[in-house]
């Protein structure tokens, strides 16, 4: 399968082009190197003769539509999007721009070329998007596919309004679309200004620990190389029109998670003297934070079989390992703007 990825030098973009390419395909990934991109995330797969790679911006319409005459791909797995909450809140408008407009592009360049092929019934347009859509829970109850949207933070209403375009773009023109919503990944290759990654080297390096208001906000995590096969079973198996929800069955307070971390720290990297946990300090909430989230993994597990494979436990404690394992990697990120800093207070 010829497969073009978009944002495939991001995070989990990076995961799912080296398991792609792992599995046999063919990739080409698409991606503008925001801050948020790194080429050592694709680095063992560089050389690869199934994977090329592309600096192109979904911003930009016409390239779009170059890439796709140029590689014809089977199928398309759009991850590109800024993905950072606290930035959205402090500027608000690459978000815009990204996440709506260039899902826009995506979708009319994707529809042009699959027209011109003369609609091929294995084409699919496989939108990744967030659960955060679905907004805030309360102590009970799981978000599904049938949800309503009630997104509350800039991120997450672009992504919702992208959501709405990819469903439009089926339901008016026929474009075979399938759509993932999946809760907060952490592994590898995670990005130096997110909650775990920010723990393990601000516990590495001394520093205090920011946990955001009282730490109680819950999140269902999943690790991302099992988001990254979830997602590559979906852009085959999927129904047409349908959306999955992908979750880690893994619910943690953020301080749970922050503790476990430390407490798996503590023992495979232990502190001359103390505990990582002494560096946890409480900071002021980030602005409409998100109380709850939580999946309801039915629908991907009955009608496609797919379950996590790790624990949050197990998950974390490879992820914690890799980060001691690559200092080289995430040294060179710490220089990019705004990380390290608190983002997300201008509200
Ligand atoms: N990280 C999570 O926990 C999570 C959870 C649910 C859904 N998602 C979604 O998964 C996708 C990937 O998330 P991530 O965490 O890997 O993000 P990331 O920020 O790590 O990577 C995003 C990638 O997209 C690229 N990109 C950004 N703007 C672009 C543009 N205009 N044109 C082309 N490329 C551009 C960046 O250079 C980067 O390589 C996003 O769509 C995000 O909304 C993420």
């Amino acid at each position: 399968m010829k497969i073009l990825v978009t944002g495939g030098s991001g995070f989990i973009g990076s995961a799912v082009v080296r398991q792609a390419i792992a599995r046999g395909n063919e990739v080409i990934n698409l991606d503008a190197l925001t801050y948020a991109a790194c080429q050592e995330n694709v680095a063992s797969v560089a050389d690869n003769p199934r994977y090329h790679f592309v600096h192109a911006d979904v911003r930009d319409r016409a390239k779009l539509d170059e890439v796709f005459r140029e590689y014809a791909p089977d199928v398309v797995m759009h991850l590109a999007a800024e993905s950072h909450v606290d930035r959205s809140i402090d500027g608000p408008s690459d978000f815009i721009e990204t996440n709506i407009t260039g899902t826009f592009n995506m979708l009319e360049a994707a529809r042009g070329y699959w027209i011109d092929a003369g609609k091929p019934e294995s084409f699919r347009f496989h939108h990744i998007s967030t659960d955060e859509v679905y907004g805030s829970l309360g102590e009970e109850g799981l978000f599904t596919e049938t949800t309503a949207y009630d997104p509350r933070s800039p991120y997450s209403a672009s992504k919702a309004s992208a959501d709405h375009l990819v469903r439009a773009w089926h339901e008016t023109y026929g474009l075979p679309v399938v759509i993932t919503n999946c809760s907060n990944n952490y592994g590898p290759y995670h990005f130096p200004e997110k909650l775990v990654p920010v723990v393990i080297i601000n516990a590495l390096s001394g520093k205090p620990i920011p946990i955001y208001g009282k730490g109680d906000n819950v999140r269902d995590w999943l690790f991302v190389e099992d988001h990254a096969d979830a997602l590559l079973l979906v852009v085959q198996e999927g129904k047409i029109g349908r959306s999955y929800n992908i979750g880690g069955e893994n619910e943690r307070t953020n301080l749970e998670l922050v503790r476990t971390l430390l407490t798996i720290l503590d023992e495979v990297r232990p502190k001359a003297d103390g505990s990582y946990l002494d560096q946890i300090e409480f900071v002021a909430d980030r602005p409409g934070h998100d109380q709850r989230y939580a999946i309801d993994p039915r629908r991907i597990r009955d009608e496609l079989g797919w379950r996590p494979s790790v624990t949050v436990e197990e998950g974390l404690e490879r992820t914690v390992r890799w980060y001691l394992d690559n200092e080289d990697w995430w040294q060179a990120l710490l220089d990019r703007k705004g990380v390290g800093e608190r983002l997300g207070t201008k509200a």
